[in-house]
């Protein structure tokens, strides 16, 4: 028997003794439970393996993360965001579940939903590029996925190809909520500097510094990835879930071009493309997906299509959205 309490579940283990009397005993799961296979990921804190649960046979992939190294690099925050986020989020087909967490002496266990297809990023590169019917149910499961992450007031700060992962039915799941911003605070109520800019909070402040900065030169080395980072977070140092949105934008059209839309020599570079609104579409480039993508990837997040809108274009004309979506068949990959 098993039970969950805020991710960090618990089996209840029933002994009956020589007189026949039952007890019963509380276990919290531990590293002793699973048994560990493959190297699925490597992150600069954390592995994630493959493991599978000694009593149940499920196969779940861990990720370990090193203590001494999260403490020592200052990244505790962030760990903790990435628990506390992963836990708001148990319920939804397209997010990475959480089940169990755990320590060592040593490390770190998040327990989380096996993504046997690995990462989007991987087909992408081998195919070239997607044609419009994959593009359009990968996409919309994205979109899904985004919209319920917003809802629960969670801005993800960090999508593309490689945190999109894909299951056994190939059906998406979005992973790494390292880099998360949790909302608690109604935007509206939050305080103005006397310039009329909302104040930074501290999540924004840290996630904004780290732009920019060469990674050895990096006080606290977490960034969104060049290529999608929004330009609200490279001029203003905010985010929003407008973001998320831009960088669905950016997904959507490397899905189709088989390359992101910002990309240059270096970082500088591409922020310098970013903030310039400065891309192009390849040759063949559907009309109706140009139409999405120069709607989403415009300068002022206020100004780009809100969810409601990106589900009612007609790139998108004929998805069943909500449970439905999540219950078809995904097109084959070709
Ligand atoms: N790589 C990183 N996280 C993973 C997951 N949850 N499943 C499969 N591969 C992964």
């Amino acid at each position: 028997e098993e039970w969950k309490d805020r991710g960090a579940a618990v089996s209840i283990q029933r002994h009956v003794d020589s007189n026949g009397n039952q007890t019963h005993r509380i276990v919290k799961k531990g590293v002793q439970d699973f048994n560990f296979g493959r190297t699925l990921g490597e992150g600069s804190y954390s592995t994630v393996l493959a493991a599978t649960d000694r009593q149940t046979l499920t196969e779940y992939a861990i990720k370990v993360l090193d203590k001494r190294h999260i403490i020592k690099e200052k990244k505790v925050k962030y760990v903790n965001i990435e628990k506390n986020t992963l836990n708001r989020l148990g319920d939804h087909p397209g997010i990475v579940r959480l089940y169990y967490t755990f320590q060592d002496e040593r490390s770190l266990y998040f327990v989380l939903d096996l993504a046997t297809g690995g990462e989007l990023l991987g087909f992408v590169k081998k195919l070239g590029s997607f044609d419009e019917e994959c593009t359009r149910f990968y996409g919309a499961q994205i979109l899904d996925a985004i919209e319920y992450m917003h809802s629960k007031g969670v801005i993800h700060r960090d999508l593309k190809p490689e945190n999109v992962l894909l299951d056994d039915q190939m059906h998406v799941k979005i992973t790494d909520f390292g880099t998360a911003k949790i909302l608690d605070i109604p935007p509206q109520t939050r305080a103005s500097n006397s310039d009329g800019k909302p104040q930074l909070d501290r999540q924004d402040q840290d996630f904004a510094n780290n732009i920019g900065i060469p990674d050895h030169e990096r006080a606290n080395s977490f960034v969104g990835t060049a290529e999608y980072v929004s330009p609200e977070l490279l001029t203003d140092k905010s985010a929003c879930k407008g973001s998320d949105l831009w960088a669905f934008g950016c997904i959507i059209f490397q899905l189709l071009a088989g390359r992101p839309p910002f990309k240059a020599g270096n970082e500088y570079q591409t922020f310098q493309k970013i903030v310039n609104l400065e891309y192009q579409f390849p040759p063949g480039f559907p009309a109706v997906a140009r139409d999405l993508v120069e709607r989403l990837l415009v300068l002022d997040p206020t100004k780009r299509l809100t969810i409601e809108n990106i589900k009612s274009h007609p790139f998108f004309e004929g998805v069943l959205w909500g449970k439905q979506l999540w219950k078809q068949k995904a097109p084959r990959l070709k």
